[in-house]
């Protein structure tokens, strides 16, 4: 109960010139004052006469915002009594700011992005033009939960020829990126008694959590020069793997020749199941076809725009085998009902009209000089680090000696605003060398050498320190 026994004074400003409704005006004051508390619970307002006096305007314009409030629940009135605030509302104290999930660095080096700037937006936006002036009207209603048949078919031809996939339209689905194929693959999974899943060790950190989150224990399986090590993995038991072949991620080794037909005979021998990632193997100039291609029945091919285009656009396509296609599809249908038609029916025509080849062509060539410049800069600046470059792509690893903590190295860049990722974060044993993955697709060269600098100085104090604890 409010602790004024008369009508409240109400410091409501209105602007006679904003464009919205007096009445309207009005209401959102008040509605903002009893959410805040300004106005408590059981507080009498003016009556409608006098507020109208006091702000000018005209009593059917205070009525009117009285009768809103009152149907809304945050007024009441009694027949003869005076108007007040509702006596069951509950004020909101302002809400504290959420911490921001991804953390703002002057120089990032954290290997998730592509080159946002570099995404054609010209072309692109041709694209969505066209999409919205050619798309039938039953293509943007509520559609086939496997995406646009436009979309499917551009994909399956595009899978096929630079991927080497066997790509059926029919099978193909359309989802919002990796994470979510691999999520309704795991739940697939899970609730088919399959409760453990093996990840490269190490390994992108998603993966593992997108499984756990599924309910699937995680079992790593180391990998070598070669890939991933099939005896161990045989010996795992699990019925299910990950796998990143065409360049693993974070250490950029491929899938060898034998390993590839050693995985598949795993699986074909114990009816178990491939889930391939293949994340950027065309932004790679060393490239090999995806695993799914000599395999279709065993392997399940997630790929996405990520990479390829922008991370935002959450754009994915898994080719899954023909006897997993229904179910991802009803599990699909189930969780959204399908992916945003927009970015489906743009992506098909850029596909067709050859931007997408274009676009990575050129990504290609400016990711292979952005790496160079940070080699360099690296060689330069921290001498006595060993870059052990995966070959290709939108990132490096660096292994720190024995004698750097990964973690004081990335806490020292934090406050030379230098973002960093640790190996480590990437490794489910905890057993991995102390290392640091080094995107540089999303810095132009100039940005990559002074990151580089001062990486250099957070080194050496990180090294310092260390030196310094010892001595
Ligand atoms: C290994 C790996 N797989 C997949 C993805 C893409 O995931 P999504 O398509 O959900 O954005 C990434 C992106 O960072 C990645 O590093």
């Amino acid at each position: 109960m409010g602790l004024v026994k008369g009508p409240v004074d109400l410091l409501v400003e209105l602007h006679r010139r904003s464009g919205l409704p007096l009445h309207e005006q009005l209401e959102r004051a008040l509605r903002d004052a009893i959410r805040t508390g300004r106005l408590p619970a059981g507080a009498r307002v003016p009556s409608s006469r006098s507020l109208a006096a006091e702000l000018g305007i005209s009593r059917g314009v205070v009525t009117s915002a009285y009768d809103q409030l009152v149907a809304e629940g945050y007024l009441e009135t009694r027949q003869g009594a005076p108007v007040r605030v509702a006596r069951g509302v509950r004020a909101q104290p302002p809400r504290p700011p959420t911490p921001s999930l991804v953390p703002k660095f002057a120089y990032d080096f954290s290997p998730g992005l592509p080159d946002l700037a570099g995404f054609p937006r010209d072309s692109w936006l041709r694209s969505v033009r066209a999409a919205w002036r050619e798309a039938a009207l039953d293509a943007v209603g509520l559609g086939d939960p496997r995406g646009a048949p436009e979309l499917r078919e551009a994909l399956a031809d595009y899978l096929g020829r630079v991927r080497g996939t066997a790509a059926d339209p029919e099978h193909l689905v359309v989802c919002t990126g990796f994470r979510q194929g691999l999520s309704l693959t795991c739940r697939w999974l899970r609730a088919n008694g399959v409760a453990r899943l093996a990840l490269e060790e190490p390994g992108w950190h998603a993966q593992r959590l997108i499984a756990q989150e599924a309910g699937l224990e995680v079992i790593p399986v180391a990998l070598d020069a070669e890939g991933i090590d099939v005896p161990a993995l045989e010996s795992s038991g699990t019925d299910a793997v990950v796998v990143t072949p065409a360049h693993q991620f974070p250490t950029g080794v491929l899938l060898s020749p034998r390993r590839r037909t050693a995985l598949i005979e795993w699986a074909e021998r114990g009816d178990r199941l491939i889930i391939e990632d293949d994340y950027d193997a065309e932004l790679c100039r060393e490239r090999v076809g995806a695993l799914q291609g000599l395999a279709p029945d065993r392997v399940l091919y997630i790929g996405s725009a990520s990479k390829r285009l922008t991370p935002g656009m959450r754009l994915g396509w898994m080719l899954p085998p023909s006897w997993l296609s229904w179910a991802l599809i009803s599990a699909k249908s189930i969780e959204d009902a399908g992916s945003e038609i927009t970015g489906q029916l743009a992506l098909a025509d850029f596909i067709v009209r050859g931007e997408l080849e274009r676009h990575l062509r050129r990504m290609r060539l400016r990711y292979a000089e952005r790496r160079a410049v940070l080699l360099a800069a690296l060689r330069r600046e921290l001498p006595d680090l060993s870059a052990a470059p995966p070959r290709d792509g939108l990132h490096i690893v660096v292994h720190l000696p024995d004698d750097v903590d990964e973690s004081s190295l990335l806490a020292s860049a934090a406050r030379h605003g230098v973002g960093l990722e640790g190996l480590s974060l990437h490794s489910y044993t905890g057993n991995c060398p102390a290392g640091l993955v080094l995107g540089h697709a999303c810095m132009a060269e100039p940005a990559l050498a002074r990151g580089a600098k001062l990486l250099g100085t957070a080194y050496a104090e990180a090294a310092g320190g260390v030196n310094k604890m010892r001595g």
